[in-house]
């Protein structure tokens, strides 16, 4: 899928979907419980969700949406562990919390390798290392990890790393144990979890980063109704794209404590920022002061808005500095960016950005937030349009983001792949621009 994007500047507002990090471990919860249904609330119509609803289908579930869209219902009654399709599971990494989910509730799990954006090496051996210390048997054959046991006592669990889907899968495997959990990644998601539990009936307390539980082995739940905290990333990507492309924004549906960082970062650069009830207004600038980043675990900098922010820092009167200590590979972005024009060296680990001006090119996209980012670069990009191939990326994790685009004043057209295979001349670009809609199918990305 190809986006064209032209030079804009964006006023109104949008309206934050629920996180898709959140979904994930909301279902995992469900399933962990041995909840007959699961119902979630404010769940974002995304490829990734989407992805999951069918390797739960894999495993008996059924589902539907409700109440406009609003609320999914999961029909969990019927699960089992089952073999899935690797190629499913591959295809996201929320599809890791199955692991744990399983495990605490049957006792035995069999999973393929998760996959999701490709943005640097993604292990699983702490969730491996977890799962062994709380007494489970896990062997690796023919490119699946199977696990069973019973969940011990009297766990004490050290993470060598924080990971955040690891985190989720241990406290998942430690429900119906007495356990304690050290080094735990704090991300809002992985609170969320733990408030669901403790809802449901879980002795579940968090210590910093820490967490302690002291679960009943009887424990389970017929019925369990969560409702997703609104997308931190979605949220601080509109944020950056106005403050990059120009304009004013009010972002709904924000949880601040969320977002801070990112809310400091862009505040200190310049950028007018104003709370409001559940809101945050921005204002941008012409140009804005350079910065040093570091993104790390929750509540540093995250990682999953290290590419869009690259994109503002170009916008610098000097020169900024970005390291990304949790996936230090993660740069698809930056060689497209030097080819629409952007000074960006990469040197011992940084990412060093200098002020540059950037014009419209043809550029690929290769994972998630690489695409949110270069579609910023896009609506910011002097002269030329930007062709920007690889958007369909933006469907795993943003939830009709050309419709809140265009409803801010974004200009973005897009269409299929295999109806612009001869998009490489300029002219030819310039030609299928003026035409596209008499000439070719256009697709909006929902249909
Ligand atoms: N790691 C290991 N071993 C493990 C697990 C992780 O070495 O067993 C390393 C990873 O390679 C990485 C670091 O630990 O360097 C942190 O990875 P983490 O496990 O925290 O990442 P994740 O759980 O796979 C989640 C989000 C990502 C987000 C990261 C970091 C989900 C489904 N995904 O991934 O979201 O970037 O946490 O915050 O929750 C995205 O939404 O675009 C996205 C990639």
């Amino acid at each position: 899928m190809i986006a064209v994007l032209k030079r804009s500047f964006v006023e109104g507002e949008v309206e934050v979907s629920g996180a898709k990090n959140a979904f994930f471990p909301a279902v995992a919860c469900g399933i962990a419980l041995g909840a007959k249904k699961i119902k979630i609330r404010n769940v974002p119509k995304i490829k990734d969700v989407f992805v999951m609803l069918e390797i739960l289908r894999e495993l008996g579930c059924s589902f539907e949406f409700r109440d406009e869209g609003k609320e999914l219902i999961i029909f969990s009654e019927r699960i089992q562990p089952r073999d899935f399709s690797p190629e499913l599971f591959g295809k996201i990494r929320g599809s890791v919390v199955i692991f744990g989910s399983l495990l605490s509730r049957f006792g035995f799990a069999k999973i393929p390798m998760p996959g999701g954006c490709k943005i640097g090496e993604r292990p699983i051996d702490q969730h491996i290392k977890s799962a062994r210390a709380f007494g489970f048997y896990v062997e690796e054959s023919g490119g699946f990890f199977v696990a069973k046991g019973k969940t011990s006592r009297n766990v004490s669990f050290t993470f060598d790393i924080k990971t955040v889907t690891g985190t989720e899968n241990a406290i998942l495997m430690a429900i119906r144990s007495k356990a304690e959990i050290n080094n735990i990644a704090i991300e809002p998601e992985v609170q969320e979890l733990i408030s669901y539990l403790k809802r449901y009936g879980v002795n579940i307390r968090r210590e910093g980063d820490r967490v302690l539980i002291d679960g009943k082995e009887d424990l389970v739940c017929d019925e369990v109704e969560f409702e997703l905290i609104p997308d931190r990333i979605e949220a601080s990507t509109w944020l950056v794209l106005t403050a990059s492309v120009g304009g004013r924004l009010k972002v709904k549906n924000v949880i601040f404590e969320h977002i801070e960082y990112v809310l400091k970062v862009l505040s200190n650069c310049g950028a007018k920022i104003s709370l409001a009830q559940n809101s945050v207004e921005i204002e941008s600038s012409d140009v804005y002061e350079p910065a040093d980043i570091v993104a790390d675990s929750f509540p540093a900098f995250p990682t999953d808005v290290q590419p869009q922010i690259c994109v503002m820092l170009l916008k610098s009167k000097g020169i900024s500095r970005v390291v990304d200590k949790i996936f230090p590979n993660r740069l698809s972005h930056i060689d497209e960016l030097v080819k629409m024009g952007a000074k960006i060296e990469l040197k011992g680990g940084e990412i060093i950005i200098y002020p540059s001006k950037i014009f419209g090119s043809s550029i690929r996209a290769l994972d998630l937030r690489g695409a949110a980012a270069l579609s910023i670069a896009g609506l910011m990009a002097e002269s030329n349009s930007t062709y920007l191939s690889g958007f369909d990326f933006i469907q795993r994790g943003y939830e009709n983001f050309v419709e809140k685009l265009r409803s801010i004043g974004g200009s973005i057209e897009v269409f299929e792949d295999d109806k612009i295979s001869h998009f490489s001349k300029e002219s030819e670009k310039m030609k299928i621009e003026q035409e596209s809609k008499e000439i070719f199918n256009y697709v909006s990305y929902t249909s």
